[in-house]
C-alpha cells in the first residue's frame, strides 16, 4: 500500500471525494472571472459549491477553503503539510526576499522567529506604549495644522495613518526617527501593492519580464530598500543620533545575532530583508486597520458615542497608559469588529506538500490552499447579518459561541502574525488618544468607501474625513 507521510493511503484515497471544481463557464478554470473581481468570483464559487472548491486561474491549482474547521486544519493542526511555497508568496518574494513573512525553509524560519519573538511579547509591547501615544499626539498636531490650512478641514487619512504607523514601528523596534522619509516608503509600497495586486489576479507575464509596470515595481522595491538602508547603515557606521537608547532594540539584536550552526552573523543582506519585512508587515496592515476603523466609526454614531463615553470615563482627559487597555473594552470591540468586516490581510495561501485528506475530500499534492478572511468573516453559519457593523459580536459570550477559526485577522498556527499584540495595542491606543479630544467626521454626502483587493484590502482612494475637536 502506498502511503504519504501525512496519512492518505491507497485505501483511504478510494473513499475520499474529489473537491468540486469551478467549470469553464468562468473562463478557463476561472481565470477571467478571477481577474475581473476575485472577491465576487470566490463568493460565487462558495454559493455554488459550498465551503471548498477548486479553480485553476492560468492553470495554477487553487483550492478555496472557507470553513473554520478547514482553516484550522491547514494553518494549525496539520500545518507541517502546508508550507509557504505557495503562489501568493512567490509573487511577493521579489519584494520581501527571504524575510520572515514569505520564508519557506522552516529551519531558517524557526531560528529567525525565535530570535525576534521576545520583542513582541505583551510585556515588550508595553514598553512601546509611550512611543505610540506620543507619535499620535504629534500626528494630531500635524493634522490640526493641515486641517486649518484646508478650507473644508478635510484630510486624506489613509496616507496620514501610514506615516503614523511607520513612525511608531521604526521608533519602537529600531530606535529610528524616520520623519519625512516615511512618505517616500509609503508611496513606494503603494506602487508595489498595486502592481503585485494586479499580478495576483492575472499572473502574466512573469515578473521577470521587464514590462513598464514590472520596471516600476523594481524601482519601488529599490526605494523601499533605500528607506531601510537609511537607518540600518547609520547604525552600522555607529554614528547615529537617534539610536541613543537603541542599545537593546530589535535592530541591534539582529545585528549581533549569531547563527548557532555556522557561528556567523546573519549577514547584512538578510538583516536588511528582515527589517524590510517588519516595516512592510507592520505598516500596511495597521494603516488599513486604522483607516477602516475610523471610516466605520464615522458612519456609526452610536458606536462612536459609546467610545467617547468609555474613553472619558477611563482616561478622564489624560493620555492612555498600558494599564488602561483592559478597561477600554468597547474600544477593543470596535477594533475587533473593524478587523472582521474589513480584514486588512484578507488573503493568504499554503501549498500542500503532500496529498492530504480534508473533511472527507482528497487534497492533491501541490494545491495552493486559499484562505480568504474577507469571506470567512462573513460566513452565514457563524455571523448573523454579516454586513452589519456591530462591535457587540465580540462580547466574551459571543466569542465563546463561535469556533476560534471563524475569525483569523492575524492568521493562526505557527505562522500567526508576530506583531499581533503590537498591532492590537497600537490600534487601541491611537483610537483612544484621538477620541480623547477629537472626532474624525464624515464629510456631507461622502460616498461609501469601496474595499480594493490588492495584497491587502485597501480603502479605494483612501478615507477622507474632517478632523474636529470634540465639544
Ligand atoms: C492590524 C495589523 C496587522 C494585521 C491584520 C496582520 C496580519 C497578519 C497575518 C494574517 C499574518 C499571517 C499570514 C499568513 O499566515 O500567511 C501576519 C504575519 C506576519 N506579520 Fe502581521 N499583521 C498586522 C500587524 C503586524 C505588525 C505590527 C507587525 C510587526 C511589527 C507584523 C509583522 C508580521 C510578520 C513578520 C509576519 C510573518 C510571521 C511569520 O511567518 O512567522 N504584523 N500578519
Amino acid at each position: 500500500m502506498s502511503e504519504t507521510s501525512h496519512g492518505t493511503t491507497a485505501g483511504t484515497r478510494s473513499r475520499l471525494r474529489e473537491i468540486p471544481t469551478v467549470t469553464a463557464r468562468d473562463g478557463i478554470g476561472g481565470t477571467l472571472a478571477f481577474k475581473r473581481d476575485p472577491l465576487s468570483f470566490l463568493a460565487g464559487g462558495i454559493a455554488r459549491h459550498g465551503d471548498i472548491f477548486r479553480f485553476r486561474p492560468l492553470g495554477i491549482p487553487m483550492v478555496l477553503v472557507n470553513h473554520p474547521d478547514h482553516v484550522q486544519h491547514v494553518l494549525a493542526d496539520n500545518s507541517a503539510n502546508y508550507d509557504k511555497d505557495a503562489f501568493i508568496f512567490k509573487a511577493v518574494r521579489p519584494m520581501l526576499r527571504d524575510g520572515l513573512i514569505p520564508v519557506t525553509d522552516m529551519d531558517r524560519w524557526r531560528r529567525q522567529r525565535h530570535m525576534m519573538a521576545p520583542h513582541f511579547t505583551p510585556r515588550a509591547v508595553a514598553s512601546f506604549v509611550h512611543n505610540m501615544t506620543d507619535e499620535t499626539e504629534q500626528a494630531l498636531g500635524r493634522w490640526e495644522e493641515r486641517a486649518r490650512a484646508d478650507a473644508d478641514g478635510i484630510l486624506e487619512f489613509t496616507e496620514e495613518f501610514g506615516q503614523l504607523a511607520l513612525r511608531i514601528v521604526n521608533r519602537s523596534l529600531f530606535s529610528a526617527a524616520v520623519g519625512d522619509a516615511a512618505l517616500a516608503f509609503e508611496r513606494a509600497f503603494g506602487a508595489a501593492n498595486g502592481i503585485l495586486g494586479d499580478f495576483l489576479r492575472f499572473p502574466f507575464p512573469p515578473l521577470s519580464v521587464p514590462t513598464p509596470s514590472h520596471r516600476r515595481l523594481r524601482r519601488a522595491i529599490d526605494d523601499m530598500d533605500a528607506f531601510v538602508s537609511l537607518f540600518v547603515d547609520k547604525r552600522l557606521s555607529g554614528n547615529e543620533e537617534d539610536g541613543a537608547d537603541g542599545g537593546a532594540d530589535l535592530l541591534s539584536l539582529l545585528l549581533h545575532s549569531v547563527d548557532e550552526e555556522s557561528g556567523t552573523g546573519m549577514g547584512l543582506e538578510q538583516l536588511h530583508h528582515e527589517v524590510l519585512n517588519l516595516c512592510v508587515g507592520a505598516f500596511e496592515t495597521t494603516t488599513c486597520g486604522l483607516s477602516w476603523t475610523f471610516d466605520l466609526l464615522a458612519r456609526h454614531p452610536e458606536a462612536e458615542e459609546k467610545l467617547h463615553a468609555e474613553v472619558d470615563a477611563v482616561l478622564g482627559g489624560r493620555l492612555p497608559v498600558f494599564e488602561d487597555l483592559e478597561r477600554l473594552v468597547h474600544t477593543r470591540r470596535i477594533i475587533d469588529e473593524a478587523l472582521r468586516i474589513r480584514s486588512p490581510a484578507f488573503q493568504t495561501m499554503r501549498r500542500a506538500r503532500e496529498e492530504d485528506e480534508l473533511a472527507g475530500f482528497r487534497v492533491p499534492a501541490g494545491s495552493n490552499m486559499v484562505i480568504n478572511s474577507y469571506l470567512l468573516h462573513r460566513h452565514p453559519d457563524f455571523w448573523d447579518d454579516p454586513e452589519r457593523f456591530d462591535p457587540d459580536r465580540f462580547t466574551p459570550e459571543e466569542v465563546a459561541r463561535r469556533p476560534r477559526h471563524a475569525y483569523v485577522p492575524f492568521g493562526s498556527g505557527p505562522r500567526v502574525c508576530i506583531g499581533k499584540h503590537f498591532a492590537l495595542t497600537e490600534l487601541a491606543l491611537v483610537l483612544a488618544s484621538v477620541a480623547r479630544g477629537h472626532r474624525l467626521v464624515l464629510p456631507e454626502g461622502a460616498p461609501a468607501v469601496e474595499p480594493e483587493a490588492r495584497i491587502t484590502l485597501r480603502p479605494k482612494g483612501g478615507v477622507r474625513l474632517r478632523l474636529e475637536r470634540r465639544r
